[in-house]
């Protein structure tokens, strides 16, 4: 997909989401302000859709997540999902397996990175949103809760599995349990976001970033998520098999680059890998 307005990935439109691509950084926005940006089904469906396309767009280098208005994202549409299919148990439980599948397993093995923008209110079901991406740039002003305990559940879904993941247990369970609302600068603080900045300077810092991750190597990119991820769940000898094996793989799927370019050019006293990015100094290669 080429810069600029893309209401579409692909030339497809969708009911719930706005994407625009620009300079490789495809910017998703959930848009349903008039319900605080809530995950319906068809923003599930939606999101599915869009995320397999946007992977498959050699265009797209990084993916940003981010709140129509004045909101990042209030959690499960309550109303559509836990209402309206109460008498549907199929259904809901389609609809479950979707929305717990796009938060968690797809934007973990994404190939491209991820980061979410939050810009508002993130509840519940929303921090699934910000764990599942790789990266997490707040507003100060924003406002984040593990509201279910107030409306007499638990962090159902994915949820509290994004938060073992990411939190130390006394941040878990102490907003897990309390349901208090927190700040931007708190969420920076327990580590759930990676930082946050004055709601004036969000998106000019949140793309920044992405445009610097769009200026790596993407293969090195995703090998980078993926070593990560695989490491975290093998064992000492998996791992290392694993690993092994990706270096072989990277050298394939680069055409060598990394050795050739990046090791490469380093020798030739082209640039200081310690201190910058190749494909920023000298091109791509
Ligand atoms: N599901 C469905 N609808 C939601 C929603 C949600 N999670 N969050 C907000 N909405 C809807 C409201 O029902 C309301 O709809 P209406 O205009 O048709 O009545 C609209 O969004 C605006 O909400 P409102 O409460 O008037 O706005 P607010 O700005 O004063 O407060 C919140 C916003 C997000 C603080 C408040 O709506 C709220 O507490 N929502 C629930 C959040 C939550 O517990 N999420 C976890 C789900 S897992």
């Amino acid at each position: 997909m080429e810069n600029g307005s893309a209401e579409a990935a692909g030339g497809v439109t969708f009911e719930t989401l706005l994407v625009d691509v620009v300079d490789g950084v495809a910017k998703i926005t959930l848009n349903r302000p008039r319900k605080r940006n809530a995950m319906s089904p068809s923003l599930h469906r939606d999101m599915t859709r869009a995320l397999a396309l946007l992977r498959d767009d050699d265009a797209v280098r990084v993916l940003v997540i981010t709140g129509a208005e004045d909101h990042f994202c209030a959690g499960m549409d309550l109303k559509e999902f836990f209402i309206a299919l109460k008498d549907a148990p199929a259904e809901y439980e389609r609809v479950w397996r979707m929305a717990v599948e796009w938060r968690a397993r797809t934007l973990r093995n994404y190939p491209k990175p991820t980061i979410a923008m939050i810009n508002g209110f993130c509840f519940g079901g929303a921090f699934s949103i910000v764990e599942g991406c790789d990266l997490a740039v707040a507003a100060q002003e924003a406002t984040f809760g593990l509201s279910e305990i107030n409306f007499k559940l638990f962090p159902g879904g994915s949820v509290s599995k994004s938060l073992a993941n990411l939190l130390r247990p006394r941040d878990a369970l102490w907003y897990g349990m309390t349901g208090r609302p927190f700040d931007g600068l708190t969420a920076e603080k327990i580590g759930l976001v990676n930082l946050a900045v004055p709601k004036a300077e969000l998106e000019a810092t949140t793309m920044e970033l992405a445009r610097e991750l769009a200026a790596k190597d993407p293969h090195a990119m995703a090998a980078t998520k993926e070593a990560y991820h695989m490491s975290l769940e093998m064992s000492w000898d998996a791992a290392m098999a694993y690993s092994f094996a990706k270096e072989q793989e990277l050298v394939v799927r680069q055409g060598d680059a990394w050795k050739s370019e990046g090791i490469g050019d380093f020798l030739k006293g082209k640039f200081k890998p310690g201190l910058e990015s190749h494909d920023a100094k000298i091109g791509q290669g």
